[in-house]
């Protein structure tokens, strides 16, 4: 386990130092540093075009670093430079990524959307004629409790609510068992019933996961706020406790004054 002179009592599952990445010469990330716990959840705020999308995209190597470091501490001890390796490398090492749109199967049910994202199976058609095991059926059950999507499991995934498809989107990452769960803006477009709901979702993952969540809704960021990081031109402009975060001058000016809902 790895450890930083700042996180002495925490084992850390990502350290990233000094990390620029510039498109045509503007900094999106500049000098940033970063560090995430095992079984964090963490949240990140920021003005628009911050550089908390592009943040995600480093991480998950989509896009690459000019400069800096970004390492994965593997459970075993060992760490990996996710600058080495392709997006599918890193997502195998346990590292997912929700986007805001919600690709799902829309004409597959809730219980079989979560059977393809298992993984065993390459082809949707092989996986629907691939016939669960037993610990397979239980970690399905146990992500569609964890969703509150069990009543709609036969239900067409393409006829569920805006909400109840982002939920079941995180399912399906959940099955395959992250390690680090990134989430950008989970609650853009929910009522504030759902929005809440997925507070309480995430809530609930914390622990077993490693979780970064992107968001703009401020009462949600209260609600499942842990630690803060204020990102602000591509750098962490603050970073600690909701009410720390939300009463400091510089965030105040930078975001919250002129914060923009979308
Ligand atoms: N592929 C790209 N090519 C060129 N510029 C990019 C690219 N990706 C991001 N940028 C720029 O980098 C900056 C940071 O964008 P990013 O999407 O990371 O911000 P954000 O904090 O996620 O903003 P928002 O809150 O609006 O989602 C912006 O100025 C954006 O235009
Ligand atoms: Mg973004």
């Amino acid at each position: 386990m790895s450890h930083h002179p700042l996180y002495k009592d925490t084992d850390l599952v990502l350290s990233i130092e000094s990390v620029t990445k510039s498109f045509d010469g503007f900094k999106a990330i500049n000098d940033l540093n970063f560090y995430l716990g095992e079984g964090e959840l963490r949240t990140i705020i920021g003005p628009n075009g911050a550089g908390k999308s592009t943040f995600m995209d480093l991480i998950t190597g989509r896009t690459r670093p000019d400069e800096g470091t970004l390492k994965y501490h593997q459970d075993d001890g060992h760490d990996l430079d996710l600058t080495k390796l392709r997006e599918y490398e890193i997502n195998r090492l346990g590292i997912a990524r929700k986007f805001q749109t919600p690709s799902i199967y829309q004409h597959h049910s809730v219980y079989d959307n979560i059977v393809l994202s298992l993984g065993h199976n390459r082809s949707v058609l092989h996986a629907l004629f691939y016939k669960e095991s037993k610990p397979d059926r239980e970690a399905i059950e146990e992500v569609l409790e964890t969703i509150r999507l069990q009543d709609m499991r036969h239900h067409q995934a393409g006829l569920l609510s805006h909400g109840q498809k982002q939920w079941l989107e995180i399912g399906m990452l959940l099955a395959q068992k992250p390690r680090i769960l990134l989430v950008d803006e989970p609650a853009a477009g929910m009522s504030d019933e759902e929005t809440e709901r997925t507070g309480e979702l995430l809530l609930s993952l914390e622990g077993k996961h490693s979780i970064m969540v992107v968001e703009h809704d401020m009462e949600f960021i209260r609600q499942i706020a842990r630690k803060v990081t204020v990102l602000h031109q591509g750098h962490v402009l603050k970073e600690g406790k909701f009410l720390e975060v939300a009463n400091d001058a510089k965030v105040k000016e930078v975001y919250l004054g002129r914060q923009k809902h979308e």
